[in-house]
C-alpha cells in the first residue's frame, strides 16, 4: 500500500502540485464528490496509467446542486473513501474545505451557456454553471497535465472539453466508459437511494439504449420513430417517469431529426425521488 496524503488546504495542495511538476513529473487529477464507487476507481486507473502523481479530489459542489435539488442528502463518507483510495494507491486527496472553495463574498463563475442549455442543463438550470466553476477551480488549485471524467455524464464531458479549449487551459481531458452492474445499470452514487421495485426496474434505461442502437444498426435513421420505441420500453415499468429523451449531434448537442456522423443518445429517468441518467455516443455509418 502506498502513502496517501489528505490536504484539505487549497495553498498546501498548490505548493504541493507545483513542487511536483517542477520535478518534472505529469500530474493527474480526478474530481469527484465522493461516495466513491467502481465508476471512480475506473477513472483513477486512466490517471495511474498516464500520469506519475495522482491527486483525487472530493467536494461535494454547492454551486452545482439546484434549490429543490438533494445537497444535504448527497451521500458523504470522507473516511470511507480515504480508506478506499489508500487502497488504489493514490498520491494525494484533496478534500478542500466549504469555506475555502467559495469564501465570503466569492463572486466568480465560468459559464458555457450554448451548451448548458439543452439535456440536462434545461432540467438544471445552473447545473453546469457549477460544475465549469469548481472544475475551472481545481485544474487552477492542482494544475494537472491530465483530467479523467467518465463517459455517463456526457454532457459534463463534452462542456468540460469545450471549457478547457475555449479558455486555453492547456489541460488534456481523458475519459473512461460507464462502468455497468450486471444487468446493465450505470453505477452511479444516487443508485443507492432506489427501493427494490425501483432497482429492479432500473436496467430498463440502458434497454432502451440498446433498443436505439439496434434500430439504427437495422437502419432506422428517422430520430421521432426511435425515440418513440424508447419511451414505450421505459414507460412499461411503473416505477419509471422519462424526464427527457434526446438524440443530438455530439459535437455541439444540437437536436436531430435525421441520424448522421456521430449522435449522442441521451437519457434521464425519474424513479420515485432519484433520477438516474445514461447515454450511449454511436457512429452512424452512411448508408
Ligand atoms: O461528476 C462529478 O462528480 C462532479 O460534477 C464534478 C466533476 C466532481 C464537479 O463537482
Amino acid at each position: 500500500m502506498s502513502y496517501m496524503r489528505i490536504i484539505e488546504r487549497i495553498k498546501e495542495m498548490e505548493d504541493i502540485s507545483r513542487k511536483v511538476k517542477n520535478k518534472g513529473k505529469k500530474v493527474g487529477l480526478v474530481p469527484t464528490m465522493g461516495a466513491l464507487h467502481e465508476g471512480h476507481f475506473r477513472l483513477i486507473d486512466v490517471a495511474k496509467k498516464h500520469t506519475d502523481f495522482v491527486v483525487v479530489s472530493i467536494f461535494v459542489n454547492p454551486l452545482q446542486f439546484g434549490v429543490s435539488e438533494d445537497l444535504r442528502a448527497y451521500p458523504r463518507d470522507v473516511h470511507n473513501d480515504a480508506k478506499l483510495l489508500k487502497k488504489k494507491g493514490i498520491d494525494i486527496l484533496f478534500a478542500p474545505l466549504g469555506n475555502e472553495m467559495y469564501p465570503e463574498g466569492y463572486d466568480a463563475y465560468v459559464e458555457l451557456p450554448m451548451l448548458s442549455s439543452v439535456l440536462c442543463g434545461a432540467r438544471r438550470p445552473g447545473h453546469f454553471k457549477g460544475v465549469c466553476t469548481v472544475v475551472c477551480k481545481l485544474f487552477n488549485i492542482v494544475i494537472p497535465d491530465i483530467a479523467v471524467f467518465g463517459e455517463k455524464d456526457a454532457q459534463q464531458l463534452i462542456i468540460i472539453k469545450k471549457m478547457v479549449k475555449d479558455l486555453n487551459l492547456g489541460i488534456k481531458i481523458l475519459t473512461a466508459p460507464t462502468t455497468r452492474e450486471s444487468d446493465g445499470v450505470a453505477i452511479s452514487s444516487r443508485n443507492i437511494y432506489l427501493s427494490s421495485q425501483e432497482r429492479r426496474d432500473a436496467p430498463v434505461i440502458y434497454q432502451s439504449l440498446i433498443l436505439a442502437k439496434k434500430l439504427i444498426e437495422k437502419g432506422e435513421r428517422d430520430t421521432k420513430k426511435i425515440k418513440e420505441k424508447m419511451r414505450v420500453i421505459i414507460s412499461s415499468k411503473l416505477t419509471a417517469r422519462v424526464d427527457y429523451m434526446d438524440i443530438v449531434k455530439k459535437k455541439d448537442l444540437k437536436q436531430i431529426s435525421f441520424l448522421e456522423s456521430e449522435v449522442l443518445i441521451a437519457v434521464a429517468v425519474w424513479f420515485g425521488k432519484t433520477r438516474l441518467i445514461d447515454n450511449i455516443t454511436l457512429q452512424i455509418p452512411e448508408i
